[in-house]
């Protein structure tokens, strides 16, 4: 791999970190907030690896001011962060909650304080339960409440934010929160999530349009998870698998959004399972955007007989179980730009977990570095190639709560000592700031 030393990543390139509302700001009851699907899913025995919930996370909620202190001190650009629904508007619908948008006011109003560009997410998964109640995404009425939702925070915020997310990986909400149910709100339907996902991209679109007609100038786009996927073997069966699952894990949800259409033999693949669409519906879909947000951890194999074990790769595998592959976000950007015509991209989330020991309060977490390191030089690698990349986001700035995986996993280069809510920077904290400081003054 190589290596950044002798990075030259252009000048305006924006270097962040990422996090999301409900996996680290606790205080779920405080303040007039409502609950959200992930409250509900928290209870569901077993759903969450180690029992726990995101009642208290990392305390952010009070914390904040301390962590956009710690960011800025990291000497990032933008700080990319979510705004949970239930917090400004408990129901989902009908009235919205100041005191919600007051903390997100002081967050944002926080940031540029500190010269940092707020990058937010309107749907980092968090859907109020009372939407959910009445058939959450599956339910068409749930898109007019999005965008009611939506043009209330660009009301509040709009006008001091750098760029508008609409959606945080759309295959995750549709497919791990529908069709395997493993997140929630844990349905088990094909046809539910692929239903849930053109709901998805239709909010998206309509939410865009209704932002901009409100006059809200900030950048707006939608962040996708995506892999390159690579068959297992050169064998037609194996080829023909990975084009399927690249069909349904990838080209379903770039090309409704960037060609307004959605793939023929995926379409076909679905029979009975394809989502109901209405006239108009794909070109609200397909409304220009200023940016697509990528989030790559890994990439794909995939086989048409037994699954394939990562561990016959060789390569290095964090503590999700994942391959640690970093050209494939080259491969992934340069497919990317050969199949389509993009808008900018960002790298909105990369990142790793693994075990972190602390030693005379330190945590040299070597592999993590290495992690970010290879990445961001995969990046590199790609721009070089002619691929438009802006910007590039660590996922994360903190420890938090990782989903149905619970606090078992870490991701931030800042360590979180949850009985304390004490942040320690990591040494993938250290190198960052290191390195960022040496491109800022390459770029001088
Ligand atoms: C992504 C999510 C993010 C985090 C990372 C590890 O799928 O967007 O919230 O959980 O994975």
């Amino acid at each position: 791999m190589t290596t950044t030393s002798n990075a030259a990543f252009p000048k305006h390139f924006i270097w962040g970190v990422a996090t999301s509302a409900f996996q680290i700001e606790g205080a779920s009851e405080a303040d007039g907030k409502g609950p959200s699907i992930w409250d509900d899913f928290c209870r569901i025995p077993g759903a969450i690896q180690d029992a726990s919930d995101g009642r208290v996370a990392c305390d952010h909620y009070h914390r904040w001011e301390t962590d956009l202190d710690l960011v800025a001190d990291l000497g990032v650009d933008a700080y990319r962060f979510s705004v949970s629904w239930p917090r400004v508007q408990p129901l989902g619908s009908g009235a919205f909650n100041e005191k919600g948008f007051e903390f997100y006011e002081r967050l944002v109003d926080g940031m540029l304080a500190r010269g940092l560009k707020p990058y937010l997410t309107l749907n980092h998964w968090d859907l109020p339960s009372a939407l959910q109640a009445t058939g959450g995404w599956e339910n068409r009425d749930t898109v007019q409440c999005y965008v009611d939702y939506a043009c209330e925070v660009a009301r509040h915020l709009g006008d001091r934010v750098a760029s508008i997310c609409t959606h945080n990986e759309p295959w995750v909400v549709a497919v791990l929160g529908h069709e395997s149910g493993i997140f929630a709100p844990g349905i088990k339907s094909r046809a539910v999530a692929i239903q849930v996902a053109h709901h998805l991209f239709l909010s998206h679109g309509i939410a865009v349009t209704a932002m901009r007609a409100q006059g809200c100038k900030a950048d707006m786009g939608i962040v996708l998870n995506l892999s390159p996927i690579n068959p297992a073997t050169d064998f037609d069966a194996d080829r023909a698998a990975a084009r399927r699952a690249d069909g349904g894990g990838l080209r379903w949800y770039v090309e409704p959004l960037l060609k307004g259409e959605y793939p023929a033999d995926v379409l076909e693949d679905l029979g009975a399972d394809a989502p109901k669409v209405l006239p108009g519906d794909m070109a609200k879909i397909k409304v220009p955007i200023d940016f697509l947000g990528v989030n790559y951890y890994m990439r794909s194999v995939v086989s048409a007989g037994e699954p394939w074990d990562v561990k016959a790769s060789g390569h290095e595998i964090t503590d999700m179980g994942w391959e640690v592959y970093p050209q494939g976000l080259t491969e992934l950007l340069l497919r990317l730009h050969r199949d389509y015509t993009l808008p900018p991209i960002y790298i909105t989330e990369n990142g790793a977990a693994f075990k972190d020991e602390v030693i005379n309060g330190q945590v040299h977490d070597r592999r993590r570095q290495k992690y970010i390191e290879n990445h961001i030089a995969a990046v590199l690698a790609a721009m070089r190639q002619g691929v438009r990349v802006n910007g590039y986001f660590v996922w994360s700035l903190l420890d938090n709560f990782e989903w149905s995986s619970g606090y078992a996993k870490r991701f931030g280069i800042v360590r979180v000592d949850y009985a304390t809510q004490e942040r320690t920077l990591k040494d993938s904290a250290l190198w960052y700031r290191a390195f960022l400081a040496a491109e800022k003054r390459k770029g001088l």
